[in-house]
């Protein structure tokens, strides 16, 4: 017996889903509880959604739990067959334990003077008084971390290369409708959006691989500290070393995990501030004091209410069991990450925008999941809070800025995440150079 679900049909319910995720999951949750289960179109059997920590608990640190159903159809053909997103078991361990160094807190500080060129040089490029949308600006600048700091890729026609290509490519897949045409139209073989992404794809495919030739041809590898270095030079614990293969699928996962999920992480970040005077001045003040504790907390705040990625499941290879819920093996469980951090119980006035409540104490590590748990979660968690500071650091000491429209975004879907419907407009009033606050 699975928790109850909605009556509505599996199309209906996917809709919803798909439409107004928010209001759907608290529907659930006023009608059902902590846990409910749903059905979606594309996926053979229901999904169990929990909220409780102690579930989540208890889902998260079973480590032979399998892949939630659909992250292998959906991002094999981008991020390959090798990619520790899609890989299990034995494997996927001995990826992760190779990978971990390269995103440690240490290793992090070395990148902080390039991403901090690459953020002022955005902010540099912005109109004065003039509305835009921000979210374009934060995936531009997360992509150029990426192409830099992950990638290594020096300023010349490679990197140009790639940022074209890129683009074009991740914008091509980040509508859901763009996807279901996608994926439909791959059954007609050599026609149609699919062969014109497999076009793209090998477009790409064929600059890794240059990048990852030039690399290896480097006689100054060990002293490089972009992460395709550090991959090329680690070794799995059989003394064995990544492919090329395997390389090109780690860089198009990092490059797929890391861009759109922390650029619009940013914008959420821009939209909750711009909106809460007294926690941007309070922001401001503690950032011209050079303390970052309430950065940090606003970092919390922000990915607790406006979580990028809506849910982190497995499907079960033991039975669950967690304060009254028995779920069997075989069952696809998963957080709904939204849910869990909007629990009164946990987080008074949940739906208050208040970074104060992460100020005396770190989240707890089952009710703040924005970056999933246990054996998988996020890999570059910690990469992507330090690039966010970095981000919201340089633009609100450099720049007075406002929100061009006062009401709150709408949540609209791109790939997998939930972002701004509209890009948070914003108006630049007044910029400081960058120059000008290294002096100072
Ligand atoms: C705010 C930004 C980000 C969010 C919200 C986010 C969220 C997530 C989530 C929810 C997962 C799945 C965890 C699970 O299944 O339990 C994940 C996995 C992953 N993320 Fe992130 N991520 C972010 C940024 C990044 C960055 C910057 C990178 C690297 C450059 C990255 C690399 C990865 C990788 C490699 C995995 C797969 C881990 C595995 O399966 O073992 N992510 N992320």
């Amino acid at each position: 017996m699975l928790p109850p679900e909605p009556k509505s049909s599996p199309l209906v319910q996917t809709l919803r889903w798909s439409f107004r995720p928010l209001p759907f999951m608290q529907q659930c949750r006023e009608r059902y509880g902590d846990s409910f289960s749903v059905r979606f179109l594309s996926f053979e059997r229901p999904m169990v959604m929990i909220s409780d920590p102690v579930a989540i608990k208890a889902l998260y640190t079973e480590r032979s739990h399998g892949l939630p159903p659909g992250r292998e159809v959906v991002l094999t053909p981008v991020v390959g067959p090798h990619s520790v997103l899609v890989i299990e078991g034995a494997d996927h361990l001995a990826h992760r334990k190779l990978m971990l160094p390269a995103f440690h807190g240490e290793q992090m500080r070395s990148y902080e003077p390039i991403v901090s060129e690459i953020v002022d040089a955005e902010i540099d490029s912005w109109p004065l008084g003039e509305e835009f949308a921000i979210h374009p600006h934060m995936q531009a600048m997360t992509l150029e971390v990426i192409l830099r700091v992950v990638f290594g890729v020096a300023e010349g026609p490679r990197l140009e290369q790639l940022r074209v290509v890129l683009t074009r490519l991740l914008e091509e897949t980040a509508s859901p409708f763009t996807q279901l045409i996608g994926l439909a139209s791959r059954r007609f073989g050599g026609r149609g959006p699919w062969a014109k992404f497999e076009a793209q794809l090998k477009a790409v495919d064929e600059l890794l691989y240059a990048e990852i030739a030039e690399h290896r041809s480097r006689d100054d590898l060990e002293e490089r500290s972009d992460i395709l270095s550090l991959l090329m030079q680690a070794r799995f614990e059989d003394g064995g070393a990544m492919s090329d293969e395997d390389l090109r699928d780690q860089l198009m996962t990092l490059l797929l995990a890391g861009h759109e999920t922390t650029a619009t992480a940013l914008a959420w970040t821009f939209d909750l501030l711009l909106r809460h005077p007294r926690e941007m001045a309070r922001l401001r003040e503690s950032l011209e004091a050079d303390e970052d504790d309430y950065l940090r907390a606003t970092i919390s705040e922000s990915l607790r209410l406006r979580p990028v990625v809506p849910l982190a499941g497995r499907r079960l290879a033991k039975d669950l069991e967690a304060d009254g819920l028995t779920l069997p093996a075989g069952t696809d469980v998963t957080p709904a990450i939204w849910l869990a951090h909007t629990r009164a119980d946990v987080y008074p006035d949940p739906f208050a925008f208040r970074p104060e409540r992460f100020l005396e104490e770190a989240p707890d590590t089952y009710a703040w999941i924005p970056f999933g748990g246990g054996i998988r979660r996020c890999l570059g968690a910690a990469f992507a809070e330090f690039e966010m500071r970095i981000v919201l650091r340089e633009v609100l000491t450099r720049c007075e800025l406002r929100k061009a429209n006062p009401r709150p975004e709408k949540i609209g879907r791109r790939n997998i995440t939930l972002s701004p419907k509209h890009g948070t407009p914003v108006v630049v009033d007044d910029r400081r150079p960058a120059r000008e606050l290294a002096a100072a």
